[in-house]
């Protein structure tokens, strides 16, 4: 009897285990795939950003920059070693060997789309301060850790 109920009790820790597993692990394609799409997903937002702040809708605007710099936070976690290839990726290995430049930039962005907040209601010159803020992060990026497409 009280074999059997360790035979049990190892089962059920076993099972547990590769649960536990399988749900932390994500594929490499799912990794892939979705930081693709927080990025488009940051870009459509940009462009609403843009539109709303030239309405003079600060309000929706300025919620709108918080998601984006959410997102920018959770695409740290988004360049795992195994998700250098594959899948029609267009992140550079340059990404890899200078980490924390990289991670760094990502991190600016994030902060620059919380200090638009409090900047862009009494900014002179809207769209100036949107591509010195918002867009020019992109591009920093982009031109050295993005493949030229
Ligand atoms: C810190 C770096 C970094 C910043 C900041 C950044 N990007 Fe990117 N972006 C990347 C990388 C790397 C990729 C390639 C991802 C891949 O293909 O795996 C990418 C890909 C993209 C894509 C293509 C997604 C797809 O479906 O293939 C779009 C669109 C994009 N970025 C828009 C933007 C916009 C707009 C901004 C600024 C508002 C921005 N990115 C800021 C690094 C960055």
């Amino acid at each position: 009897m009280i074999q059997k109920i360790k035979i049990l009790k190892a089962i059920i820790i076993i099972f547990s285990f590769s649960l536990t597993f399988s749900a932390n692990a994500e594929t490499v394609e799912e990794i892939i795939k979705g930081r693709k799409a927080l990025f488009s997903k940051n870009y459509s937002t940009a462009k609403r950003v843009q539109a709303l702040a030239s309405k003079g809708e600060f309000d929706k605007a300025k919620s709108l920059m918080i998601k984006m710099s959410e997102n920018y936070k959770t695409l740290l976690e988004y360049f795992p070693e195994n998700s250098k290839e594959g899948f029609k990726t267009e992140a550079l290995p340059l990404i890899w060997e200078n980490k924390k430049e990289f991670n760094d930039l990502m991190k600016k962005s994030s902060d620059d789309m919380i200090k638009l907040t409090s900047l862009i209601e009494d900014s002179e010159d809207i769209r100036a301060t949107l591509t010195q803020m918002m867009w020019s992060n992109c591009k920093a990026c982009h031109s050295k850790f993005r493949a030229p497409h």
